[in-house]
This record gives C-alpha cells, sequence and structure tokens, in this order.
C-alpha cells in the first residue's frame, strides 16, 4: 500500500500580485476567467485581487465583482488584500472570508505602501484583527519586505521575527514572511523559517517570494526544509509591487508546483492544466513568459504523460 503524500498548499496569487502592476487592465470578467483556468487546474487558493484605492492601483478596481463571479464551496480559499480599515470594510461587505493585510517590516515600505509609519500600520493591523475576530472571519498577515527593504535595505530576522509574534498575539490566522523584491537567499530562507517554524508552528506560518534573482524556487525548497507547508506564487510568474522599486513577479506556480510534485509532495494541482492558466495569463496580459518548467511540462503533455 503506497502511503499518503505530505501536502503543500498553492496559493495563487497571480489575480493580484500578477495582475496589480500589468500595463494592460484587465476587466473583472477577464480576471474571473484567469481564476477559473487556475481552479480547473485543481488550485483551490486564490488570492483573487484587492480592495484598495483605484487611484493607487487602477488593475485592481471591482474587485468585488470579481469576487462575485466566483464559483462558491467549502473546497475553496479566495483571499483578498486589503491595506485599511476602508479595505477590510468593503472587502468584508462584498463577502470575502479570508483577508490578507499587508504591514510592511521597514518603516519607509508601510510609508510608500499604505501612507502609514510602522506605529499606524501596527494599529491599525490591530483594530482589524480585532473586528475580524468578532466577524470571525480570517486573517493572513502579510509581512512586506521581511528580508529586504528597496529604501532601508537588509532587515533583521529579530525584527520581523517580533513582528510575526505580535501579529500571532493580535489574532492573524496565518503570518506570510513576503520576500517583496526578491531578494532573500536560499540560507536566509531557511535560517529565519526554522525559527519561525519552531516559535510559532508551521500551521501559523507560509512564504511569499519574488523570483527577481532567481532565487524563487531555491527560495521554496530552504523553506519547505524548514517545515513550511505552504507558499505563495503566481500562474506564469506574473507579477511585482507597484511600490518596491525592482520587484519583478512571484515565483512561478508551474515551476514551484513540478518541484514539489517531484519531490514527493502533493499539492493537488495538474501540472499539465496549469499550462491553460499561463496561456490565458499571456493573452490577457500580452507580458507573461510563463515559469522554466514550461516547456518541460508541454512536452509531457505532448507525450501523453500529463494530461492537459
Ligand atoms: N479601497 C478603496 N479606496 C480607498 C481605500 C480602500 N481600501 N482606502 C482609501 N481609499 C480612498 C479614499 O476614499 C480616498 O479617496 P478620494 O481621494 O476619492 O477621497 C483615497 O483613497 C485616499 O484615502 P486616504 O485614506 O487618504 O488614503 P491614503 O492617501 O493614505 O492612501 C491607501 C493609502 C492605502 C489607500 C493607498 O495608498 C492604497 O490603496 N495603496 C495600495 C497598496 C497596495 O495595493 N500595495 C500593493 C500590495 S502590497
Ligand atoms: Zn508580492
Amino acid at each position: 500500500m503506497s502511503q499518503a503524500r505530505e501536502k503543500i498548499i498553492i496559493n495563487d496569487v497571480g489575480p493580484r500580485d500578477g495582475l496589480q502592476n500589468q500595463a494592460k487592465i484587465l476587466s473583472p470578467a477577464e480576471r474571473v476567467q484567469l481564476i477559473q483556468a487556475l481552479i480547473a487546474a485543481g488550485i483551490n487558493n486564490i488570492e483573487i485581487g484587492s480592495f484598495v484605492s483605484p487611484k493607487a492601483v487602477p488593475a485592481m478596481a471591482g474587485a468585488g465583482d470579481v469576487f462575485a463571479g466566483l464559483p462558491t464551496g467549502d473546497q475553496y480559499n479566495f483571499s483578498a488584500l486589503i491595506p485599511n480599515r476602508r479595505g477590510y470594510d468593503l472587502a468584508k461587505a462584498s463577502g470575502v472570508k479570508t483577508m490578507g493585510m499587508v504591514i510592511a517590516a521597514s518603516e519607509t515600505m508601510n510609508n510608500k505602501n499604505i501612507n502609514m509609519s510602522n506605529e499606524q500600520a501596527l494599529a491599525v493591523t490591530a483594530e482589524i484583527l480585532a473586528q475580524a475576530k468578532e466577524d470571525g472571519l480570517s486573517v493572513l498577515a502579510y509581512i512586506a519586505t521581511a528580508w529586504e527593504c528597496p529604501f532601508e535595505g537588509a532587515i533583521a530576522e529579530s525584527t520581523v521575527l517580533e513582528l510575526c509574534g505580535k501579529l500571532i498575539d493580535l489574532g492573524a490566522t496565518e503570518v506570510s514572511f513576503a520576500d517583496t523584491i526578491g531578494a532573500a537567499t536560499p540560507a536566509q530562507a531557511k535560517s529565519i523559517m526554522s525559527e519561525a517554524v519552531s516559535q510559532f508552528g508551521a500551521e501559523k506560518v507560509f512564504c511569499h517570494f519574488h523570483d527577481t534573482r532567481a532565487m524563487g524556487v531555491a527560495n521554496v525548497f530552504a523553506a519547505v526544509e524548514a517545515g513550511v507547508r505552504k507558499f505563495d506564487s503566481s500562474i506564469g510568474g506574473l507579477g511585482g509591487c507597484p511600490f518596491a522599486p525592482g520587484a519583478t513577479g512571484n515565483v512561478a506556480t508551474e515551476d514551484v508546483v513540478l518541484m514539489l510534485e517531484q519531490m514527493g509532495f502533493d499539492t493537488g494541482i495538474e501540472l499539465g492544466k496549469l499550462l491553460k492558466a499561463t496561456s490565458l495569463a499571456a493573452e490577457l496580459t500580452q507580458n507573461c513568459d510563463g515559469g522554466h518548467a514550461n516547456r518541460w511540462i508541454q512536452r509531457q503533455v505532448e507525450k501523453g504523460l500529463l494530461a492537459a
């Protein structure tokens, strides 16, 4: 009898992180189409958009319409990013059950991203976490620039772990360590995530890597070694943050899924079917090359070894 494979959750953030910075703005209907292609490949955890100022991020306007166009069911875990209380209220009114709340590890990034000091950001986060508890909603607290800030440079591990502890104490369901500009090395990823898993438990923490320096997959591997069992990634490697200079796309979902499945983990995602989602992302944005694994996956489909 074969043993059940250990599960790793892949949360595709393409419809948010991937699209927020694209020159070509997609309509809510097109964003729903992309999310449906992800679902068709077996992805049930998806960041569907953000409830932010449409002046700050025009590409995310209409997030409520996107959410309204999605299927419902217990198997789906759709989250939406929120920068402040207003975003929380709008997302909640749209029926969103899981909020992705962002707070940066550095003061300058909080300023540029959400126009708040660290102190203000923490106060707003505390207020939102208390409200979410009352409302029975989940909050994924994202620590942006958890390894390096584009303005302040390297961030001390202790600063980030301390912030993580505070967020968990305040009621965050999970905390994401986000490498916003893709500057982490695998050694750094392993070091802080080993500490985070031992202090807070694997079920409380996850990682969000960008592939700016081609370290995305290596960093995922390092975090897996540290015991992390949930990752953000984005279809086709789409992405980048409008407020973090030099940040390119997230590590590509297809690259992460291929590595994890070949290592024996169960992501629940069908590699061959990701191709359709990647082609759709490319067609819609006109700006998506796909992950490094795409051509190999394509060949397996052509040989009949993977279902498309
Ligand atoms: N959703 C929609 N509109 C919002 C909003 C939200 N969550 N928060 C504020 N606004 C609107 C206000 O109503 C106001 O609109 P008006 O100019 O028409 O009156 C305007 O945005 C400015 O509001 P204010 O409270 O003064 O916010 P700010 O100027 O301090 O801007 C943010 C801060 C957070 C609203 C804005 O910078 C933002 O949305 N940033 C997005 C961050 C992001 O998505 N980063 C990438 C992911 S990490
Ligand atoms: Zn990101």
